[in-house]
């Protein structure tokens, strides 16, 4: 009876552990990392690290507060258009895989939190 429990017991420690695992390594978490390192290599010197567009380059381009009311109504089409394609000054960021200009978009969504 006692060596039942105990066996139970280590299955069920190690079970939590693997469980523990892939609920760290979950995806969701890694892409929104990934995107605030895309963000802030590629995107922060025009639009700043708090996407309000504060920097010099950003300032001369005269680019748009990401946290606005003007850039949260756009669509998430229009962002992503606006990142894989360009727009205006904005070079097209072609080498970025749907995916991530998809993270992107999520992430620039959540400027409008941090106001
Ligand atoms: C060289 C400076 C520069 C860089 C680098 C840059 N952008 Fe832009 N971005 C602009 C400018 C300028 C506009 C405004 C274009 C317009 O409205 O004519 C813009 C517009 C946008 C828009 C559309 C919203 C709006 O304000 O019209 C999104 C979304 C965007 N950028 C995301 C990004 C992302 C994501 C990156 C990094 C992958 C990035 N940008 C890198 C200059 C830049």
């Amino acid at each position: 009876m006692r060596k039942t429990t105990s066996w139970i017991a280590g299955i069920t420690v190690i079970a939590v552990v693997l469980a523990t695992i892939v609920f760290l390594s979950a995806p969701a978490n890694a892409d929104s990392a990934a995107a605030e390192a895309t963000y802030k290599a590629k995107c922060a010197g025009c639009h700043g690290p708090d996407g309000r567009g504060e920097t010099a380059t950003g300032k001369m381009m005269k680019v748009k507060d990401f946290s606005s009311e003007e850039v949260q109504k756009m669509s998430d089409a229009d962002l992503f258009a606006a990142i894989s394609s360009g727009k205006g000054k904005m070079p097209p960021y072609k080498t970025l895989s749907a995916d991530q200009a998809k993270d992107l978009v999520a992430f620039i969504r959540a400027f409008e939190k941090k106001k």
